[in-house]
């Protein structure tokens, strides 16, 4: 029995990511394990300040572990970043005796969780999106599933690359950050891997390589491009004209962010749901949960929301290594 909070409400926010519903369905079953009652609030902040909010039971949650998007759904909701509107949130949460809210999103909803905090509702933060960004923690959800899904359409778009004796550029999703194209860049032995944290617009040397690896006898390219570089056709096009070699671009857009999560997020998210409503019962607030160094820990919101994250080095260092020649 938890002598802290008396109901959790638990909301998605942000772009979805496959695994939100696993975490979703761990606040509701420790809540209630936890003597506690959880109420969902659906379409995020736009969904609390319009009071779209239901009371949640063990059956609400059954059969969604295995599903992606979120049973919750998500919006972006702009007015939230203004005072008034968090005031408002943070009113409606009390009027349904909601004392305590899970926030599963990424650093944006935290902002909005710890602006919540700040009116008397107690909050906990768990880190939901694709792109790998959130500095406190070496896992978010649905990353893992968004990097095989990627990696799997890289293997089929190799298959035709090859056939046509082609190059392939791959846009995969990461609006400013690289993750998604760092690991999968690896995973599907790419070439070319550019990131905005580490390409300098240097096409040359590009053009240079595909040019050197064709003189070697080499039949396709791959180049795996993150979102936040862009111009993925125009690139294709200045590659194609200065190489000779057909070039084509795909963008694997929000195919990312759906299907079924691994195996991997399934679990990690359900830990960090348990862990949320867990600080919440003992009466914490404004924290992150995450997992870090092998175990599953939590930050002070403030603290985490100040960390700073680039890619993995040792991961950049052997994606160096792996297409230097
Ligand atoms: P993510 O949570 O994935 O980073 P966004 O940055 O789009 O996604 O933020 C999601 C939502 O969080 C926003 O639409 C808004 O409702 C809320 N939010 C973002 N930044 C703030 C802020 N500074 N203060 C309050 N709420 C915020
Ligand atoms: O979920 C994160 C992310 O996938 C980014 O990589 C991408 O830029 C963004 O969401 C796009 O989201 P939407 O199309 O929903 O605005």
């Amino acid at each position: 029995m938890s002598d802290s909070v008396k109901t959790i409400g638990v909301l998605t926010s942000g772009g979805d990511a496959p695994g939100m519903n696993a975490a979703i369905r761990a606040v509701v079953r420790t809540g209630i394990a936890n003597g506690v009652k959880v109420k969902g609030i659906r379409c995020g902040y736009a969904g609390l300040l319009e009071e779209d909010i239901v009371d949640m039971g063990t059956l609400d949650v059954s059969n969604i572990i295995q599903t992606g998007g979120t049973i919750l759904y998500t919006a972006r909701c702009p007015e939230f970043k203004k005072k008034e509107y968090q005031k408002k949130g943070a009113e409606i949460c009390k009027r349904h005796g909601i004392d305590g809210v899970v926030v599963i999103g990424g650093d944006g909803s935290f902002n909005g969780a710890s602006k919540l905090a700040q009116y008397g509702i107690n909050t906990v933060g768990v880190p939901g999106t694709i792109d790998l960004d959130i500095a406190c923690t070496e896992y978010t959800i649905g990353f893992d599933t968004a990097i095989n899904t990627a990696m799997e359409a890289m293997d089929k778009l190799r298959d035709t690359s090859e056939s046509h004796e082609r190059c392939s550029i791959v846009e995969v999703m990461g609006r400013t950050a690289g993750h998604i194209a760092l690991w999968t860049g690896i995973a599907s032995g790419a070439e070319y891997i550019l990131t905005t944290e580490e390409y300098n617009g240097d096409i040359q040397k590009i053009i240079n390589k595909i040019q050197d690896r064709r003189r070697l006898g080499k039949k396709n390219h791959i180049i795996v491009n993150a979102e936040g570089i862009g111009n993925s056709n125009e690139m294709a096009k200045v590659i194609e004209i200065a190489t000779g070699v057909e070039t084509r671009a795909t963008i694997l857009g929000h195919i990312q962010r759906g299907g079924n999560p691994t195996c991997k997020d399934r679990v990690y998210a359900s830990a960090l749901g348990t862990k949320a409503v867990e600080l919440l019962c003992e009466g914490k607030s404004n924290r992150v949960v995450g997992y870090k160094d092998g175990e599953f820990v939590d930050y002070d919101m403030q603290e985490a929301l100040a960390m700073e994250k680039g890619l993995d080095p040792y991961l950049s260092h052997i994606s160096r290594k792996l297409t230097t020649k």
